[in-house]
C-alpha cells in the first residue's frame, strides 16, 4: 500500500501567490502531476491541513479544482489556516467523507492500513487542540479497530519539535492524547503537517512524522529567537510505503530534481 502525503498547500486565489511570493497553486499542480505519474500512483493521497492560506471559500474551491485532478482518492483535514465550515462546504462528502458533530473526524476503513482523520483545529489559534469530545471519539474508533495496523492523520503535531510552531503555540489536550496513544501499540504512525519541515520523532510508543510543505519551508532557527520566516523550497511530499512485512517506510519525494537517474554501476570507485 502506498500513501502520498502532502501538506500545507496554503492555496490563495487564482493568479496570486501566498504572502505575495510563494507560487503554491503551481506547486500543488506539480505535486498532483508527479503523484499521478506511472512511477508513483499511490492508493490514496492525504493532505494534512492548511489547504488554504486565508480561510476563504474561493481559495478552498481553487484547491479542490487542482486536487480533483488526482487519479486516486484523496482525503484532508483542516489546519489553522483553514475555516472548518468552509472546508466542510467545499470538501464534505468527498475528501472529508463524514464528520462527527462540528469536527471533521472520520475513518478510512477499506485499506490494509486503517486511517483515522482527526480534526486538531482550535479556531482563532495557531496551536492545536484535541478536546474531550474529540478524544472520546478517537478512543471509540481505536477500540472498534482492535489490533489492526492504524495511522492517525491530523494537522498539528502533538509534541514539542524545537520550533515555535509547536513549542510556543502548543497543543491543548496533548497529554491526554498521548495517554490514549500509548494504549494502542498498533498505531504505526501519526502523520501531521503544520511546521513546514519533514521530521520524525518518537512519541508515546509510536512515531510522529511531519510532512514538508509543498513549497514554503520553515527557515530553521533552533534558538527560536525572533519571528518565524519561510524559504521558498522545491515542491515535495512524503510517500509512505506499507510493506508486506508490516513496516511503514517513509520517503521524502522531491518533485523537481537536478538531473538523472544515473546507474550506480557506471560510477567508478
Ligand atoms: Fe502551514
Ligand atoms: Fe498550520
Amino acid at each position: 500500500m502506498l500513501i502520498a502525503h502532502i501538506s500545507d498547500a496554503h492555496i490563495t486565489e487564482p493568479g496570486t501567490k501566498a504572502f505575495g511570493v510563494a507560487p503554491m497553486a503551481d506547486n500543488l499542480m506539480l505535486c498532483v502531476d508527479h503523484i499521478n505519474s506511472p512511477k508513483m500512483r499511490p492508493d490514496l493521497v492525504l493532505l494534512s491541513g492548511d489547504v488554504t492560506n486565508d480561510f476563504n471559500v474561493e481559495q478552498a474551491t481553487y484547491a479542490r479544482a487542482i486536487l480533483d485532478q488526482l487519479a486516486m482518492p484523496y482525503f484532508l483535514v483542516p489546519g489553522n489556516h483553514d475555516c472548518r465550515e468552509v472546508i466542510w462546504n467545499v470538501f464534505g462528502g468527498a475528501a472529508c467523507p463524514s464528520r462527527h458533530g462540528e469536527f471533521i473526524n472520520y475513518v478510512i476503513e477499506d485499506h490494509p492500513l486503517r486511517i483515522i482523520a482527526l480534526d486538531s483545529l482550535h479556531p482563532g489559534q495557531s496551536g492545536g487542540e484535541v478536546c474531550p469530545v474529540r478524544l472520546e471519539w478517537l478512543a471509540d474508533q481505536l477500540a472498534k479497530g482492535g489490533t489492526r495496523p492504524t495511522l492517525i492523520f491530523l494537522h498539528h503535531p502533538p509534541l514539542k519539535l524545537g520550533v515555535p510552531e509547536t513549542d510556543v503555540c502548543g497543543f491543548i489536550g496533548a497529554d491526554a492524547l498521548g495517554d490514549l496513544i500509548r494504549q494502542h501499540p498498533n498505531i504505526q504512525r501519526i502523520l501531521c503537517g503544520h511546521i513546514h519541515l519533514d521530521t520524525h520523532s518518537q512519541w508515546c510508543g509510536t512515531t510522529v512524522s511531519t510532512a514538508p510543505s509543498i513549497g514554503m519551508g520553515l527557515d530553521l532557527n533552533l534558538d527560536q529567537q525572533g519571528e518565524s520566516e519561510f524559504m521558498l523550497t522545491p515542491p515535495g511530499y512524503f510517500l509512505h510505503h506499507w510493506l508486506p512485512q508490516e513496516h511503514l517506510v517513509s520517503h521524502t519525494i522531491h518533485v523537481e530534481t537536478l538531473s538523472g537517474p544515473f546507474a550506480f554501476a557506471n560510477v567508478k570507485a
